[in-house]
């Protein structure tokens, strides 16, 4: 991997280009977990407001007395991503309990969480006073979880030393102590949050800080910290929940980033590691409330949760198409009412409601939605019938372009790309322009035999051999210098500029002695373009931009394309007719 890497490098430092590899893992963060012991207690909401406005995620390992007695707050804390973790009930050294012992007082804050995380769920237990022997570790039953930073808040009762020594102390990986029974506690640590944060720390659970970094919590092992190591697993990003009406019901697909599960519910409550997992789509009768998460581990590993409310389904788009001068419209649900308004020419604009196939006139807009009682506004389907009899989805009326891609589709120099879109703003190749000009100038077929273009890039058999063989028999095009034609490369301006400017010599208009000063990038347009630049600007084919640039190396797209054919037939058409008396 090394080697290939440095050959890379050395190419690229060859050939002069740069080389970006996307990055195989998301970059190293500094991470953090802060946390909480002995509570809940009287300051903990004020905490959780706190931690809710700096988007901070934190571990609290709480007692099963106040646990017990704050219920509420218990469960505002899972619901806004916070860790449970256990703190014992009644905080002994449980290095003077028996293993029975241990695991009793264990055991039973576990049974008072599940009340909030769900049955089963698991919980990091940290040992009051940090005191543990192997015994206490196995009668646990969980990872014990110590810390590498005691800010000792419990003691100094000072906000301030409780930041400035959260501030000195603090490190890549750190599991810090404080505790929210202490008001000083809350005050400080949220300053030194603010602080951290413009550091570049992320606070994260515990249980986050290891996954993260791809570490194992093990039951029975003790931990006080996660050391970078090179590796971030990035954090977990939140599930997309889209919906779509099936038969009166809605059917509902959540999406998630890969290894996580979806826990949902479509009741409005809550989630927890006992809520349904999501397996694939299915359907719910509305109205209700749709909320969705992402995790590894519900209890502190889990995304933010989504929540939809779904008043009724949103009826389907309808789809029109233009047949024999009539409007069909179909593709919305059965029961939702189509409704569409015509603008253009001779046209009232009024909303009508579609119950059958309607004649309409070139020089029509049509704008359609559905909706009814039982299903909320689609989106808007839009088509346009142009004067010339064209049918497009995304070319409009009013747009600068309009009448010149109309005329190039309906001249046949330009047709569209499939299912009635012009594509306007889509890139021009070398290949297509010659076609359009191939088109554009009624020429004599040149016929297979002779569609020979010599360069060693055109192949037989594509839409543009004939055209460029053409192109190049008439000195239209020659092609680069090394014998290659490159049809499918997007032409630039300069490009195109000299091909319309040997098209119009082609067709005997006489050589035009333009000049390059209204262009303010003049400079940039190469020595062989120069002439023909000059050229097609007298012709008034091709103009500068507001800023008065040619952009000679620009690309052009489809609309560009159209309008210059257009405009160059315009100037051949009026050359054609009798002088004037
Ligand atoms: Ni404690």
């Amino acid at each position: 991997m090394k080697k290939l890497l440095s050959l890379v490098l050395a190419l690229s430092m060859v050939l002069g280009v740069i080389c970006m590899a996307p990055p195989a893992v998301a970059a190293e963060k500094k991470l953090i977990a802060i946390t909480y012991d002995d509570g809940p207690g009287p300051y903990t909401e004020r905490l959780l407001d706190g931690l809710k406005k700096r988007g901070v995620k934190a571990t609290f390992f709480m007692v099963g007395t106040g646990v017990a007695s704050y219920g509420k707050t218990v469960e505002r804390m899972y619901r806004e991503g916070h860790q449970l973790a256990n703190h014992t009930w009644n905080h002994p050294s449980l290095t003077s309990l028996s293993w029975s012992g241990v695991q009793s007082t264990v055991q039973r804050v576990n049974t008072l969480l599940d009340k909030v995380a769900g049955k089963g769920a698991d919980y990091l237990v940290r040992p009051p006073y940090g005191s543990y022997n192997s015994s206490v570790a196995s009668a646990a039953g969980a990872p014990l979880i110590l810390w590498s930073v005691d800010t000792r808040d419990w003691q100094y009762r000072n906000a301030t030393t409780v930041k400035n020594r959260m501030l000195q102390d603090a490190h890549d990986g750190a599991i810090l102590l404080l505790h929210d029974i202490h008001s000083t506690s809350v005050d400080g640590s949220l300053a030194a949050i603010d602080t951290l944060k413009a550091r570049g720390y992320e606070f994260v659970t515990v249980r986050e800080l290891f996954r993260r970094r791809g570490a194992s919590l093990v039951n029975g092992q003790t931990y006080t910290q996660c050391k970078p190591n090179g590796k971030d697993l990035g954090a977990i990003t939140a599930p997309k929940i889209s919906t779509v009406a099936e038969s009166g019901k809605l059917r509902v697909t959540i999406t998630a980033q890969m290894g996580t599960t979806i826990y949902y519910s479509t009741d409005g409550s809550d989630l927890n590691g006992q809520s349904k997992k999501y397996t694939g789509s299915f359907t719910v009768s509305t109205p209700c409330t749709i909320r969705a998460c992402a995790a590894y581990n519900m209890n502190g590993s889990r995304s933010d949760i989504v929540e939809e409310k779904v008043t009724k389904p949103t009826a389907v788009t309808p789809t029109l198409r233009i047949e024999n001068d009539m409007l069909v419209v179909t593709g919305t649900n059965a029961g939702a009412n189509i409704y569409y308004t015509v603008t253009g020419e001779g046209q009232t604009g009024e909303q009508q409601v579609y119950t059958a196939p309607v004649p309409i006139a070139p020089g029509s807009t049509v704008s359609a939605y559905a909706e009814s009682d039982s299903y909320l506004t689609s989106g808007t389907a839009k088509i346009v019938y142009s004067p010339l009899g064209n049918v497009f989805r995304d070319v409009f009326p009013g747009q600068w372009y309009f009448e010149y891609v109309d005329r190039a589709a309906a001249g046949g120099i330009m047709q569209g790309m499939g299912n009635n879109n012009f594509e306007p703003a889509t890139q021009v190749t070398r290949g297509q322009i010659v076609t359009f000009l191939y088109r554009a100038s009624a020429a004599e077929a040149v016929g297979d035999e002779a569609a020979d273009s010599s360069f060693s890039d055109v192949e037989q058999g594509k839409y543009y051999t004939e055209a460029v063989a053409w192109a190049n028999k008439n000195d239209i095009v020659t092609g680069y210098a090394d014998n290659t034609f490159r049809p499918d490369r997007k032409i630039t301006r300069q490009e195109m500029a000299s091909i319309f400017s040997r098209y119009m010599k082609y067709k005997g208009t006489p050589e035009q002695s333009g000049t390059l000063e209204s262009y303010t990038d003049a400079g940039d347009i190469a020595d062989w373009a120069q002439a023909d630049v000059a050229a097609v600007t007298a012709l008034s084919l091709f103009k500068g931009d507001a800023k008065g640039e040619f952009r000679p190396t620009a690309t052009s797209t489809r609309a560009e394309a159209a309008t210059v054919l257009i405009r160059m037939q315009e100037l051949l058409d009026a050359g054609d007719e009798p002088p004037a008396e």
